[in-house]
């Protein structure tokens, strides 16, 4: 499955119950609109970013919280440790509206996803069909939610809704 295929069902696993995020896309479909920013929409792929790292080679000496990495070291960026970093964000294991928020799910700098702005309109495209059509998404109890393991795209592996008309 490709990392676009990892993300749709990460993105609606935070839509699911009644959810603070579903019940403002409810109220509000300016955050759905394909031209702006939407601050909802960047806090899901903050929380359900699915790329959970990837690895560099510095190339140069990096000091970081005291501890310096010498030029050439192989290391692995944890993006989604980032993205949940609680230094960074308040609250940041939770859906809180933050305003545009710096999150990691795309990377970072010269390399960041050159696809960024393709899923952003999809997630609303897809996130638009739900809202209007349905009044709110249930979760099924009992199913295997087990998250990727380390190493691999962090994504429900299997997601079993009930969409409520
Ligand atoms: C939800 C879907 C996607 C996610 C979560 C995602 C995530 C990422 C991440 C984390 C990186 C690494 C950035 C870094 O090294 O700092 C990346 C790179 C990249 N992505 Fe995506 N991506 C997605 C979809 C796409 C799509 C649809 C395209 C193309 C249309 C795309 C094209 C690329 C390319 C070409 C790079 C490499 C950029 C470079 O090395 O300069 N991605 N993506």
């Amino acid at each position: 499955m490709s990392t676009q295929g990892h993300m749709y069902p990460s993105v609606v696993s935070g839509l699911l119950d009644r959810s603070t995020a579903w019940q403002m896309l409810k109220s509000d479909p300016s955050q759905l609109d394909f031209n702006g920013p939407s601050d909802v929409i960047e806090e899901l792929i903050r929380l359900k970013g699915v790329v959970q790292g990837l690895p560099r080679v510095t190339t140069a000496d990096v000091e970081l919280r005291g501890v310096t990495i010498p030029a050439g070291s192989s290391v692995n960026l944890w993006y989604l440790s980032g993205n949940h970093d609680s230094d960074r964000f308040d609250d940041a294991d939770e859906f809180r509206v933050r305003g545009i928020s710096r999150h990691l799910s795309f990377g970072f700098g010269t390399h960041s996803c050159i696809g960024q702005s393709l899923v952003r309109l999809v997630i609303k495209c897809l996130l638009g069909q739900l809202v209007s059509r349905f009044s709110w998404l249930e979760s099924v109890p009992g199913q295997d939610t087990n998250w990727g393991e380390l190493g691999s795209y962090y994504t429900p592996s299997t997601l079993l809704i009930v969409a409520h008309v």
